[in-house]
């Protein structure tokens, strides 16, 4: 199976960070505020950007609260850092790091974000339970991405050309509900930006206490940043 190793990712998007804002950075763009927006902001919070890459994300952001923007690619995040800079961004810190290798102590952050991500990583899942413990109980966390379709045509299609999509940056074979399942965190609730869109917004909390008995189907509607306690986490 073709999948992600953190060696060749890094050097990958150290070439994608030339060309990044204006061909999928330049597509996603309208996907990245609408997720940013699913963060429940409260002045003085701390809140996580994993693999903010050039930092197209970071304009959606109040400046009351903190943000660490960190990612493992030198050329993306020095294209995030030139851009933080000219726009005299002081509530952004940038760092260099590999989520696979957690720099941060547990409940370290209000909220956490994380768009096109999760399917670049070595080890999806990983990442999330990492995520799990980062964030500080009832915090959000909320993945921008492309999962695979549960359509069963479309899901073989990006199964099957997922060798050459790993080629070029990230995987297209990554189910929603296989990345979740054994991560402890509570499903809130996840909906597509645009009707037939690729990409979905999910929305995840750390509320342990919550069964779970559901799994997440396609189409499930946003509901305006509120929880919802009877809705199902995916495990
Ligand atoms: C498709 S880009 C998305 C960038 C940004 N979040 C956006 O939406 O425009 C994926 C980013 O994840 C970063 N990345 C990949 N593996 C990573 C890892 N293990 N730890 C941290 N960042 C990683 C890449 O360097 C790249 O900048």
């Amino acid at each position: 199976m073709a999948t992600m190793r953190e060696r060749s990712t890094k050097p990958m998007y150290d070439i994608w960070s030339w060309f990044y804002n204006w061909t999928f950075g330049a597509l996603v763009r309208s996907r990245q505020r609408r997720a940013v927006q699913q963060l429940p902001f409260k002045p003085g919070d701390r809140i996580l950007d994993l693999g903010v890459g050039t930092g197209l994300t970071l304009k959606h952001y109040p400046t009351d609260v903190t943000v660490i923007g960190m990612d493992l690619s030198h050329g993306m995040i020095s294209k995030a850092k030139v851009m933080c800079q000219q726009r005299g961004y002081d509530h952004i810190k940038l760092v260099r790091g590999d989520g696979m290798y957690p720099p941060f102590a547990e409940n370290s952050f209000d909220h956490i974000i994380m768009c096109h991500t999760v399917t670049v990583v070595s080890d999806p899942a990983r990442l999330l339970n990492w995520a799990a413990k980062i964030v500080k109980p009832g915090g959000r966390i909320v993945l921008a991405n492309h999962f695979r379709s549960t359509n069963p045509i479309m899901g073989f299609f990006e199964k099957f050309t997922n060798p050459f999509w790993v080629k070029i940056g990230w995987r297209s074979d990554v189910a929603l509900e296989d990345v979740l399942k054994g991560v402890d965190l509570h499903f809130e609730y996840h909906f597509k930006h645009r009707f037939m869109d690729l990409w979905q917004i999910v929305c995840l909390t750390n509320q342990k206490s919550v069964t779970p008995t559901q799994q997440a189907t396609d189409g499930q509607s946003e509901n305006n940043n509120q929880h919802q306690p009877n809705q199902p986490m995916l495990a």
